[in-house]
């Protein structure tokens, strides 16, 4: 069962996309996952699957109100096992996010646990970092994200962990973007992809859908794909159908 936690530094960049999309893309893959939204003040991640209110969360087992994590977990049409956090202020009293670790141990056996965390280096973030082996950051191509990267690679490091690399979000191939080579160099970490800044993205998520879901053939969900192959190993098998669907997705993303 490999542990990856999903961080940034700045807050924004992509986390809860990426960790959705490589969820799902994972799931077709033929792995089992498990997603966690360790962003527990303001978590997304059941958002972008087009569900509001569960009505158990990873409060609940943080709190103990529930015996078993199981109790928390959401079955998405893909296999996909999701456990959000609540959105509901009032069921952020009495949790301990510090017991992240332990919930994340009794999770039922899976190929991938992806942990969504908060940003930054708080009570959160820390919690993420130490529930998972290894990490993976997200950045969008500019200094300030770049810059806060570092600062959480900087605690990740005195914890011991895997530092896995970064994916670059949101590239729009602007000349002021920070390039590859130039966010390597000022990391020290490897990218280890680029995703496009991609309208489909949000008109997914107002769908409730993630993008490898809402259009396959998507400039994002094509790298989404690539990113998933590559985190598990094999190989990536282009989309047969994927010359005409460019032609689409390059109309469609000027609308
Ligand atoms: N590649 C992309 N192209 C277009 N829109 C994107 C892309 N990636 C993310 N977005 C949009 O940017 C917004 C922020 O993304 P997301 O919620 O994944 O960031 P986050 O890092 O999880 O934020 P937070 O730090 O608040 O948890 C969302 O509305 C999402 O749909
Ligand atoms: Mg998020």
């Amino acid at each position: 069962m490999r542990i990856i936690s999903i961080l940034s530094g700045k807050g924004g960049v992509g986390k809860t996309t990426v960790t959705a999309n490589i969820g799902v893309a994972l799931t077709m893959l033929g792995k089992s996952v498990t997603i966690i939204d360790a962003n527990i003040t303001t978590p997304h991640l059941g958002i972008n699957f087009g569900i509001f209110n569960y009505p158990i969360t990873l409060n609940d087992v943080l709190k103990g109100k529930v015996n078993s994590v199981v109790d928390a977990m959401y079955f998405h049409d893909t296999g996909l096992r999701i456990i959000p956090s609540a959105l509901n202020v009032e069921e952020l009293y009495g949790v301990d996010v510090m017991d992240l670790e332990k919930v994340v141990q009794k999770v039922p056996m899976s190929d991938f646990v992806l942990i969504d965390s908060a940003p930054g280096i708080g009570r959160e973030a820390i919690a993420a970092i130490q529930a998972a082996q290894e990490l993976l950051y997200v950045t969008n191509p500019n200094i300030a994200a770049v810059t806060d990267i570092v600062k959480v690679s900087e605690v990740a490091k005195r914890l011991g962990k895997k530092q896995l690399g970064i994916v670059i979000n949101s590239v729009k191939r602007k000349m002021h973007e920070l390039t590859i080579d130039e966010i390597e160099e000022f990391t020290g970490l490897p990218v280890l992809a680029m995703i496009p800044y991609d309208n489909a993205i949000e008109k997914a998520l107002s769908l409730g859908k993630t993008v490898v879901e809402y259009n396959p053939y998507s400039n994002a969900s094509v790298e989404f794909m690539k990113l998933a192959a590559k985190l598990a190993g094999e190989e990536y098998k282009p989309p047969k159908v994927a010359f005409i669907h460019k032609l689409k997705n390059y109309f469609a993303s000027m609308i």
